[in-house]
C-alpha cells in the first residue's frame, strides 16, 4: 500500500563516477595522531621505520586512497624544513595550535614512507600563517622536482632520488577562523591564495590545488571562489584548459545529544555540497571560465562527529563514539555517494587517536564503532552513483541545525547506492530510527540471486565498543532476492545488501 516504505532500485540508471577519494583519511599533528598513532617509535608493534603496523594493516583494510597531512590547524605554524634531514639535527619548536612542543621527529620524509608503505597518496597542507610562498616553492620543489635545483638535491641527500610526485596539495586550513595564529580576511586570503596558486602551478603544473572554504555557503566561500575561480588567464602554463585552483574545501563536524538530530545532522552536509557547487557555478558565470576547464570540485577534507566537551583528554579529542555516531558517519558517507558528481575528495577527521574510529594504546588497536561504516563503505560503495526511488517515513521533529528542516525533509531510512566497474550493486540503508525496525518493500534486486547482507548496529543507541566487548561491528547473511519482496531494516542500523547485476 502507499504506506508501506519502499526502496526502488536502478542498476542501469548510472548517476555518476565516485571519485575513490572521498575514502580519505587525515593525519594532524596534534593529540596522538601522530606521535603513538601512526609512529610509535620503539613499540614492539611498530616496523624498523617506527610505524605501527596494526595501523598501516587497518589503513589497507579500508584500501585509504589519500591522507592529508600535517594539519589542520598545526599547520598554519609549520616550517616543513623542521622536520626533514637528520633527526639529531631537527629543532623542537614551539607548537602554537594546540600548544605542544613539535620535536619534528616526523616530517615530510616519514610521511611520504608511510604513504608508500599504506599504498596511499599524500595530500599536503601549505602553511598560509606563518609561512611564505617561497617555502611553499621549497616543499614542492622538495617533493615533486627532478631538476638539478637546491630542495630537489637536499631530497636526494636525504636518502630520496625520485619525486614523490606529490599530487594534492592545499592552499592553507580554516585561514578564516578565529582560533587561527594568523587569521585572514577574506580579502586578504583571496588575493594570498590566487598569487600562491599561480606560482605553485608555474612551478608543477600537474598539481591539484584546494582553495580553502569555509561551511560552503558562506561570504567567505562566495567571495574566495568569485576571485579565484578562474582559468589560465595570463597563459602563463600555456594551456587554456588549466585551472587556477580544482577543489574548495569544505569543513563540516556535526554533534548533538538527541539521537535522531545526531545521526541525521550530516543532511547538512549535503546542502553544503550543493550550495558549494552553486557558487563555484556563479563564479564561472561571472569570471567566463571557459567550459573547457573541468568544473571545480568539492573536497570534503574535514568531516566527522565530533563534540569537544564529551570527549575526554586535553585536547578534547579522543571520542569515545557510539552507535548513533557510527549511523552519523553513514549518513555522511551516503551523502558523499548522493553528491558523487560534486565530490574530489572527502577526509574523515582524523585516522587515529584524535576524533578517530581508531584507536592505538601502547598494545593494541581499538576499533570504534565508527570504524565499521567507514570498511563497508569504502570496500563496496564504490564505481558509480545509481538512481534509487525511496519512500521513507519522515522525522518531523528539531533537526541540527535548524534550518536543514526548512529545505529538505529528514527520512528515517538514509539511502544511497551503487553498481561497482564489474557490475556489483551496493545498496546502503541506514535506519537512524531509535526503536522502530522498518519492513521495507524492495524493487530492483536482481532475481534469483544470492544478495549478501552486511549490518552493523541494530541495537542500544548508545552502544560503544571497548577492548573487552565489540559490541558494534559487521554481521554477515544472506537473502534471497527472489523469494521475499520485503526486507526488514533493524532499528538503529546500516544495512548494505550486494548483489551482482
Ligand atoms: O581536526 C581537528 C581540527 O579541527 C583541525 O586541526 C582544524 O582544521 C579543525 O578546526
Amino acid at each position: 500500500d502507499d504506506e508501506t516504505p519502499s526502496i526502488v532500485v536502478h542498476p542501469t540508471h548510472k548517476i555518476s563516477k565516485i571519485n575513490d577519494n572521498i575514502y580519505g583519511g587525515f593525519t594532524e599533528h596534534m593529540g596522538r595522531c601522530i606521535y603513538g598513532g601512526i609512529y610509535d617509535s620503539g613499540n614492539p608493534r611498530s616496523d624498523e621505520n617506527g610505524f605501527r603496523k596494526d595501523v598501516i594493516e587497518a589503513m589497507k583494510d579500508i584500501n585509504v586512497p589519500v591522507v592529508r597531512y600535517p594539519g589542520g590547524n598545526f599547520v598554519a605554524t609549520y616550517h616543513w624544513q623542521d622536520g626533514i634531514g637528520p633527526k639529531e639535527h631537527r629543532p623542537k619548536r614551539p607548537e602554537l595550535a594546540w600548544l605542544g612542543i613539535e620535536t619534528n621527529e616526523f616530517g615530510t620524509d616519514e610521511f611520504m614512507k608511510w604513504c608508500e608503505v599504506v599504498g596511499t597518496e599524500p595530500y599536503l597542507c601549505l602553511n598560509f600563517g606563518t609561512g611564505t610562498l617561497d617555502e611553499a616553492l621549497g616543499w614542492l620543489e622538495y617533493c615533486n622536482s627532478k631538476q638539478d635545483t637546491h630542495y630537489a638535491n637536499l631530497r636526494r641527500k636525504n636518502g630520496r632520488e625520485e619525486p614523490y610526485n606529490v599530487k594534492y596539495w592545499a592552499l592553507g586550513n580554516e585561514c578564516w577562523g578565529p582560533w587561527q595564529v594568523a587569521q585572514l580576511t577574506k580579502e586578504d586570503y583571496a588575493k594570498k591564495a590566487y598569487q600562491w596558486a599561480k606560482a605553485l602551478k608555474l612551478l608543477d603544473p600537474t598539481i591539484t590545488l584546494t582553495l580553502c572554504g569555509e561551511t560552503g555557503y558562506s561570504s567567505w566561500d562566495y567571495y574566495v571562489l568569485k576571485e579565484c575561480v578562474k582559468w589560465d588567464v595570463h597563459g602563463l602554463s600555456g594551456d587554456n584548459t588549466k585551472s587556477l585552483i580544482d577543489m574548495h574545501s569544505i569543513h563540516i563536524y556535526t554533534a548533538d545529544k538527541e539521537h535522531v538530530v545526531n545521526a541525521t545532522a550530516p543532511r547538512a552536509a549535503e546542502r553544503a555540497i550543493e550550495m558549494a557547487m552553486s557558487l563555484i557555478d556563479l563564479a564561472r558565470i561571472e569570471n567566463k571560465v571557459p567550459e573547457s576547464v573541468p568544473r571545480q570540485t568539492i573536497c570534503f577534507d574535514e568531516w566527522n562527529v565530533w563534540d569537544p566537551v564529551r570527549a575526554p583528554g586535553e585536547l578534547g579529542a579522543e571520542e569515545k563514539y557510539t552507535l548513533s555516531d557510527a549511523l552519523a558517519v553513514s549518513v555522511f558517507l551516503n551523502a558523499f555517494i548522493r553528491q558523487s558528481a560534486s565530490m574530489g575528495m572527502a577526509n574523515i577527521a582524523q585516522s587515529v587517536n584524535v576524533i578517530s574510529p581508531l584507536m592505538t594504546s601502547k598494545d593494541g588497536i581499538l576499533k570504534q564503532t565508527t570504524w565499521y561504516p567507514l570498511l563497508l563503505f569504502s570496500k563496496y560503495m564504490r564505481g558509480h552513483t545509481i538512481a534509487l526511488s525511496v519512500r521513507s517515513p519522515e522525522y518531523t521533529g528539531r533537526t541540527n541545525p535548524a534550518w536543514i528542516r526548512n529545505t529538505i525533509a529528514t527520512p528515517y531510512l538514509d539511502c544511497s547506492a551503487t553498481i561497482s566497474d564489474d557490475g556489483w550493486v551496493s545498496l546502503a540503508v541506514v535506519n537512524v530510527h531509535e526503536t522502530q525496525d522498518y519492513s521495507v518493500s524492495l524493487e530492483g534486486v536482481a532475481k534469483g540471486k544470492e544478495v549478501h547482507v552486511y549490518t552493523v548496529g541494530g541495537g542500544d543507541v548508545n552502544d560503544v565498543n571497548t577492548t573487552e566487548v565489540e559490541k558494534v561491528k559487521v554481521l554477515e547473511s544472506t537473502w534471497n532476492g527472489e523469494g521475499e519482496s520485503e526486507f526488514t531494516f533493524k532499528k538503529a542500523s546500516l544495512t548494505v545488501l550486494r548483489w551482482k547485476a
